[in-house]
Parts: C-alpha cells; sequence; structure tokens
C-alpha cells in the first residue's frame, strides 16, 4: 500500500479528493462539515505540495532532509485523507439536524491519525513496533492512572454527545445549578447562568447527576407559581381570577392551557398551584415576576385577601377608599372638570364614595366589548385608551377620568383601557354618578358633548379619519342618558 502512496498518480488522487470535497462543501450548510471539509484540502493540498516538492527536488535532496521530506508528506497526506474520509462518513451516517458530535469526530480522527502515523514511521524507519509497545506497558498503566480522571470526563463527554440528553443553547438545570449550554467540551460542559457566570462542570460529574432539560426542541415547558389566599375566598372564583390574570399575560402561551389546583390547606390560608406553559424557559422567571405582580393588584382589587405572616393577621384591615386622605381625595376631585360644579359637601361626599383601586403597569382595565357600570378618576399613574386592534387613541393622567360612556348610556365599553404605569384609579357607580345629576342637571348636558367628542376621535382612530367638526351624536347620547337617567 505504502508503494502506491508513494506513486505520482497519488497527486491525480489528492486533487480528485479536493474537487470532491469542494463540491460537498458548496453543497453542504452544515458548519461543522464545512470546517473539518476545508481542514481536510488545506492538509490534502500541503501533503500534494510536499510530494510535488520531493519530485521537483529529486536527487538533489539527500540524507536526513530527504526523509524528513518523505515523511513529512505521507503523514500530511494520509492526515488529509483520514480527515475527508471520516467528516464526508459521518456526515452521510447523521442526519442534517443531527450532526455529528465533534467530540466523536476528534476521538475517531485522533486513532487514525496514530495509526497511520505509526504505520509510516514503522515503514521508513523500519521500526519494530511490538518492543515499542511492550516497552511501553509500564508507562501506560501510569499514564492511564494518572489520567484517569481526564480520560473519565472524555468518556462521559462521548456518551453525552452520544446520546444528547442536551445541545448547545438548550436550558438545563444540573444539581443546583441551572443556566444555557455554552459549550460541550472533551473535558468539561460549560453553562451560562442568569447571572452571566460561566459554570464548568466536569464530564463524568455531569453524566452521575440528573439533568433537566427545559428546550426540548421549541416544546412548551410547564412553569409552577404557588400562592396561598384566604379561607374567606371560594376557591372557584380564585381559580377564574387567576384564569383571567394569565389571559392578559402575553407570553404564556394558550396551549396547553394554564390550570389552577387547590393544592392545601394551610394555618391562614389556602394554597394554590398554577401551572402555565412559556415556549422559552429562559424567560420563565420573567413571566413568573409578571403572573405575581398582576395577582397581587388583581386579588387586591376583588377582595381577596393574601394572608400575611400570623403574627400580623389581626390587624384591622383599613376601610377600601383609604389610601389617599381625604384631603388629598378631595383635591384631586377638584382636578376633574365635570366635578368643578360640585359643592364642597358635595365633593367630601363623593371622595368617601369612591373605591380606590391599583392596577399594575400592563394590567387591562377594561375591555372594549365587556359591559360596565363604572367609571374611574385617574389619581397616579397613566392609562392608554386603545382601539380593538391595539391602536392607541390617547393617554389619559392624574384627574382625566374614562369608563363615563357605559355607565351612563348603558352600551358596552366603546374601548380598551390599559395601565401604562402602575396607576390608582378611584371608582364610582351608577348610583354615585346618579346622585350628581339630581343636583346638576347641567352636567347631563356636559357629559353628552363630552361623550360625542371621545366617541368621534375613537371613530376618527379606528377608522383613521379625519373627525368631522360638527356632533350630531351628542344628541343622540343626551337622550339615552336622559332615559337612563330619568332626567328631563
Ligand atoms: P367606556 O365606553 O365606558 O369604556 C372605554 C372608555 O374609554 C370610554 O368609556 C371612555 O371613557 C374612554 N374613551 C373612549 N374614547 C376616548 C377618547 N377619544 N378620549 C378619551 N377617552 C376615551
Amino acid at each position: 500500500m505504502l508503494q502506491a502512496l508513494q506513486s505520482n498518480w497519488l497527486l491525480a488522487g489528492g486533487a480528485a479528493l479536493v474537487l470532491l470535497l469542494g463540491l460537498f462543501h458548496a453543497l453542504t450548510a452544515d458548519p461543522l462539515f464545512r470546517r473539518d471539509a476545508r481542514g481536510a484540502i488545506r492538509l490534502v493540498i500541503l501533503g500534494a505540495a510536499l510530494r510535488g516538492l520531493q519530485l521537483a527536488l529529486g536527487s538533489n535532496i539527500q540524507g536526513a532532509w530527504a526523509k524528513a521530506l518523505e515523511v513529512g508528506w505521507m503523514i500530511v497526506l494520509s492526515f488529509g485523507v483520514i480527515r475527508s474520509v471520516v467528516s464526508l462518513a459521518l456526515k452521510l451516517v447523521r442526519s442534517r439536524e443531527r450532526p455529528a458530535p465533534k467530540i466523536l469526530r476528534d476521538v475517531v480522527d485522533a486513532t487514525l491519525y496514530v495509526l497511520a502515523a505509526l504505520v509510516i514511521v514503522k515503514h521508513e524507519f523500519n521500526l519494530d513496533l511490538s518492543s515499542l509497545v511492550a516497552g511501553s506497558a509500564i508507562a501506560s498503566v501510569v499514564l492511564g492512572l494518572a489520567l484517569q480522571d481526564t480520560l473519565g470526563n472524555l468518556f462521559a463527554g462521548l456518551s453525552l454527545q452520544l446520546e444528547r440528553p442536551f445541545e448547545v443553547g438548550d436550558s438545563v438545570a444540573v444539581g443546583t445549578e441551572s443556566g444555557r449550554v455554552l459549550q460541550l467540551g472533551w473535558r468539561a460542559t460549560r453553562l451560562e447562568t442568569k447571572r452571566r457566570e460561566v459554570i464548568t462542570l466536569p464530564n463524568n460529574q455531569l453524566a452521575k447527576q440528573t439533568v433537566k432539560n427545559f428546550s426540548r426542541g421549541n416544546e412548551p415547558v410547564g412553569v409552577d407559581v404557588f400562592i396561598s389566599v384566604s379561607y374567606e375566598a371560594p376557591p372557584n372564583r380564585v381559580k377564574q381570577v387567576v384564569a383571567d390574570t394569565l389571559g392578559e399575560v402575553p407570553l404564556i402561551l394558550a396551549s396547553p392551557s394554564y390550570r389552577t389546583r387547590t393544592w392545601a390547606y394551610e394555618d391562614t390560608s389556602i394554597k394554590y398551584r398554577i401551572r402555565f406553559y412559556v415556549a422559552d424557559y429562559s424567560r420563565a422567571n420573567r413571566v413568573r415576576d409578571e403572573v405575581l405582580t398582576r395577582l397581587w393588584y388583581r386579588l387586591r382589587r376583588e377582595d381577596i385577601e393574601i394572608p400575611a405572616a400570623p403574627r400580623t393577621m389581626h390587624l384591622l384591615r383599613p376601610p377600601k377608599s383609604a389610601g389617599l386622605p381625604l384631603d388629598a381625595r378631595r383635591s384631586l376631585l377638584g382636578l376633574v372638570d365635570i366635578f368643578r360644579v360640585l359643592r364642597d359637601e358635595e365633593r367630601e361626599h363623593l371622595a368617601n364614595a369612591m373605591v380606590q383601586r391599583f392596577f399594575g403597569a400592563g394590567e387591562r382595565i377594561l375591555e372594549e366589548g365587556a359591559a360596565g357600570q363604572t367609571f374611574y378618576v385617574v389619581a397616579s399613574g397613566t392609562v392608554a385608551v386603545t382601539t380593538r386592534k391595539g391602536v392607541e387613541v390617547t393617554r389619559l393622567s392624574r384627574g382625566q377620568y374614562f369608563g363615563e360612556m357605559s355607565l351612563l348610556t348603558g352600551e358596552p365599553r366603546s374601548a380598551t383601557v390599559v395601565a401604562v404605569e402602575d396607576s390608582v384609579l378611584f371608582e364610582l357607580d351608577r348610583a354615585g354618578v346618579g346622585e350628581l345629576f339630581v343636583g346638576h342637571p347641567g352636567l347631563a348636558t356636559q357629559l353628552s358633548t363630552l361623550l360625542a367628542e371621545r366617541r368621534l376621535q375613537l371613530q376618527a382612530v379606528a377608522n383613521a379619519n379625519v373627525p368631522p367638526s360638527d356632533h350630531p351624536e351628542a344628541n343622540r347620547i343626551l337622550a339615552r342618558l336622559r332615559q337612563i337617567f330619568g332626567l328631563s
């Protein structure tokens, strides 16, 4: 075989191999194969060049230099051939989605390189390798013992790569560590945690531990969150409130659907397990945060208590309308244009009647099309009025109000209102507004005009039209409002 290796047609064979690899390189998108092919092409060209040099120099080069050149081109060319054949073979055996693991390529390449180098050296220098092998037996044992850990890691790494419990880029948890797989190496696997630390886990330790992989090829991943709420709240109501809240969190998947389970009766509260699914586990903590944050606001608005530690259990809860002192609430009402006509005692009465509501950033306060009989004044924060398609009509902040359309006309909500930032609102119901009309009949006309203006602006945004200048809509609204509140 070596005779054949030395003959000139090897140059032609090398050229054919380079062409073949170049063709595969151009046809495939697999980056690992392309890198291997480039390496192999370089080795084959270098080997052929050395062989060409040897032929060109002929008998001009003698002794050790001639030998070195001969051994050199043989080794380089055989390495090139080995690398080409191994990468082509692995490419054919493994599918495109699952390219051959790098460690496997490296181990096969290295073994064949050593064998080829031994055969060439044995032939060129007429060495008896069996005596070399026998002589090195003791050294091998010593070396083997010294390399025990390294070899253990290597084989563990190899089995991990063949078995593939995870891939580079997957989110995994191993023991107490969790993060995204950065690199699968010969000796160790590297994870990057959320804190941006890089953790190096020796492969043999990894192979012995339970590995949780949260990235099963873009499959949804479940996340569990536990909450404890008061015994006063009926479980089915709690489940409904949780379901409504989860439905509004954008990163939670609709399918598989989220669900809440009554989990345990604890000393001071009932524990619920909430399970929902996300597409990308690396965002699980963000979603968990959003769920717990939104639930705080929502449960509070629904008067469902999240009991604090037992030692604070018997503290009296302040009345619902408290939060802002009465003076502050009165001066807030002073900012609201439609309430400027109120007398002091009326304003005070209204300040006491309003109920304080908290909304977290991103929470939906009103939904277009829903029924509604509540009216809100913004005490702090900002809310956005949007159309069903999510086009923003306007933003309202301190002293401005919304929700009056449905409350006054009995029609479904005309727009969706979302908290842009954490907002405190004061809520008034139909009875509260009805009382105001009794003392101030002019309010009805004022509100009808305002309603008509708002509605036309809303329609203009929805239809992307310029609003017309007169408001025939105002008369229609006024008639309806008079009918509902029995005004003359
Ligand atoms: P309602 O229809 O009860 O619920 C949605 C609310 O959005 C609506 O009452 C108004 O208060 C408010 N809204 C609708 N259109 C506008 C607008 N153009 N400007 C300000 N607020 C609006």
